[in-house]
């Protein structure tokens, strides 16, 4: 259905879980969050039944996101059941890849259509730094795995970190030339609490051409701007929501573990759907598309985010 702007909005990000294996520094604490009672996470049938709400009012596109989805214990089930859901064209996952190699296999089966993979890093003791505690011989696994699986349109998502991955720019672009996979440069968002990361950190998208002179513009897919280095399998992609939000054109409602509609990444306001039958969601989602505002305030890190929650509890 279309909100008050005429956007139409026909894409749900679902957040299973807000835990994570991994304790990125952008994104969530180092003792990792308190385990909220599990009374208050949603359970598999509410999420499915969330997404029938969702369905019914013109939601094709459904992406599982977390925390870390992969840590979910019923992920497979939950994901076979939402591409069940009569209406869903297309169910997809973001993860950090640490899982895949045992997940991989299982999820295609289930019938997720597309992996996208977070990666901020191609260096080891650089991986280890940035999310506290994880390994990236098990994320390239995962990407090993997943294309084994028979992805073929994997897309990498790097959050650009100033005077920590900037100097990568080149080597993630080397992966498209090899491999069928679009790497896609993420502004680093000041989000509620957005750990050791200041001003200095924040460098936008362009920078990326500037490092990349020879790729050329091919489309826009989503919220991406993508190009092409000559020769490449893959897409260059630049997300840009700090310096050039991309509101106007946003087609995406959230809902988070906890079971909060969220209308805007960037809004604290939130409608519970909990506990509630499906008509009565079909109808907290269509005020909820209605409630989506405009545009988001202006980010930075002096004005940060007026979520309210770091993105490990919103799923991106
Ligand atoms: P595709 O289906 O492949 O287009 O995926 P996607 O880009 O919608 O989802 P993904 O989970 O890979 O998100 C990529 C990045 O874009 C993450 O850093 C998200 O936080 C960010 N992002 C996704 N949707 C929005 C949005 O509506 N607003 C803002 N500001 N950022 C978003
Ligand atoms: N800014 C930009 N992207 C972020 N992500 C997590 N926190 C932030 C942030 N503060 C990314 C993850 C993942 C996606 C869901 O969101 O790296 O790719
Ligand atoms: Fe986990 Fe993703 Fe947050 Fe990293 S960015 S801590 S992998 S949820």
């Amino acid at each position: 259905m279309k909100d008050n702007f005429q956007r139409e909005i026909n894409y749900m990000r679902l957040s299973v879980t807000e835990l994570c294996n991994l304790r990125c520094r952008y994104c969530m604490p180092e003792d990792g969050i308190c385990k909220i009672d599990h009374g208050l996470i949603m359970t598999e049938d509410e999420m499915i039944t969330a997404v029938e709400a969702a369905a019914e009012l013109g939601i094709i596109k459904l992406r599982i996101t977390g925390g870390e989805p992969l840590v979910k214990k019923n992920i497979v089930s939950i994901c076979a059941r939402a591409a069940k859901v009569s209406g869903i064209q297309e169910v997809c996952v973001t993860t950090n890849g640490v899982l895949l190699p045992k997940l991989a296999k299982g999820l295609r089966a289930a019938g997720v259509a597309r992996l996208n993979i977070s990666l901020d890093t191609l260096d080891p003791d650089k991986f280890n730094y940035i999310t506290r505690i994880g390994k990236l011989s098990d994320v390239m696994d995962g990407i090993k795995t997943a294309l084994n699986a028979g992805y073929r349109k994997l897309k990498i998502n790097t959050v650009l970190i100033g005077g920590f991955n900037d100097n990568e720019i080149r080597d993630f672009a080397r992966i498209t030339m090899d491999y069928p996979i679009d790497v896609r440069f993420i502004e680093l968002m000041p989000m509620y609490d957005s750990g050791d990361f200041g001003p200095k950190a924040f460098i936008k998208c362009d920078k990326v051409l500037e490092m990349l002179p020879e790729a050329v513009p091919v489309e826009t897919d989503g919220v991406a701007r993508l190009y092409r280095m000559p020769g490449a399998k893959g897409n260059i992609g630049l997300i840009s929501p700090v310096s050039d939000h991309f509101c106007a054109e946003c087609n995406r409602i959230r809902l988070t573990a906890d079971g909060k509609l969220k209308p805007c990444l960037h809004s604290n306001q939130e409608i519970n759907i909990k506990g509630l039958t499906k008509d009565e969601m079909v109808r907290k989602m269509r005020e909820t598309i209605f409630a989506k505002p405009e545009r988001h305030a202006k980010l930075s890190f002096a004005s940060r985010s007026e979520s309210g929650r770091n993105m490990n509890e919103i799923g991106g």
